[in-house]
């Protein structure tokens, strides 16, 4: 059967360890010289519906780095469901590559993608989760802390997409998860049942707080995304009047831990959701983080692919 990286949560916490370890391995090697060309002959085609930085270039320079190749297909070329229907754009780009990472609005998209496609599918983002965030993001906080078990993780702002899968692979890899958030933003009450279910297996604690104070007290890492996700774009004034309590600056840096480290999937809003003092501080790992989405996405290709 063919497989699919669609959500962490699909992946056991053994299957997820080992991705991570795949990752760590592939970074040294690239490190020193350079991965072994074992996707060599193999092509991922990366339909976007949503700009990209780091997704697109990070996919596509990761493919080269395996000895294969990525062709990036832009939303006005595909029309994903508009120009042709999803079921028939995976079936005719299951016939030309030999996996698709696709970015998307609504998340219906990337699972119908994976009933259609013959190829596996790679979930680059959706309104849902952002899978391919989440593993890079925990292969930061491995290289800082060893692994994730027993630490404290806090996510403060918007319960949205990168929230999602960061609870679901904190959980999963036994850190405890925090996340304080203004009422009606709250992550959607599906995606913490399944959570709770992970977090029992594990022995993780999940808190679902309002105070962002409350919140970083003893936590390692502190986690910050943009208060307005692309699509809702509409409602970006409303946000920031509700959101600037919930600003991730010098103040509530100092109420955390002192070897805390401060991580945002960006692209960041700066002096909104964070302020330059802690994005360019002696706390942030921001680049690192950015650039981890590189050799995690490097694991999940060889997984699917080879
Ligand atoms: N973090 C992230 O997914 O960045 P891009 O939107 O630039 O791909
Ligand atoms: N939550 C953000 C993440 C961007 C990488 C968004 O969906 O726009």
């Amino acid at each position: 059967m063919k497989k699919d990286f669609l959500a962490v949560a699909d992946y056991s916490p053994a299957e997820l360890q080992g991705l991570l370890d795949l990752a760590v391995r592939l970074k040294k090697e690239r490190m020193s010289g350079g991965n072994a060309p074992v996707l060599k002959g193999k092509v991922l085609g990366m339909v976007f519906q949503k700009p990209s930085l780091r997704t697109r270039v990070s996919f596509d320079m990761g493919m080269r780095h395996l000895g294969g190749d990525a062709l990036y297909l832009s939303p006005n070329e595909v029309g994903l469901g508009q120009r042709e229907s999803i079921a028939d754009v995976a079936r005719v780009l299951s016939g030309y590559v030999d996996a698709i990472m696709a970015r998307v609005f609504d998340h219906d998209h990337i699972l119908q993608l994976a009933k259609w496609a013959s190829v596996p599918i790679i979930n680059g983002l959706s309104d849902y989760n952002h899978p391919c965030q989440a593993m890079a993001d925990a292969l930061t906080i491995i290289e800082e802390f060893g692994s994730l078990k027993g630490l404290n993780i806090t996510y403060i702002g918007d319960g949205n997409n990168v929230a999602v899968s960061l609870m679901h692979i904190a959980v999963k890899l036994g850190a405890n998860f925090t996340i304080a958030n203004p009422e009606d933003y709250d992550i959607i009450p599906a995606a913490v049942d399944v959570a709770k279910k992970f977090a029992s297996d594990s022995g993780s604690k999940l808190s679902f707080l309002r105070d962002p104070h409350q919140a970083v007290k003893d936590a390692h890492v502190i986690y910050t995304d943009t208060w307005t996700s692309m699509g809702q774009e509409a409602e970006s004034k409303k946000r920031e009047l509700v959101f600037p309590p919930y600003q991730v600056n010098d103040r509530l840096v100092s109420e955390a831990r002192k070897d805390v480290i401060i991580l945002h999937c960006l692209p960041a809003h700066r002096g909104q959701e964070i302020t330059d003092a802690i994005a360019d501080g002696s706390h942030s790992r921001l680049f690192p983080q950015a650039h981890n989405r590189l050799h995690a996405q490097k694991a999940v290709l060889v997984h699917l692919m080879q």
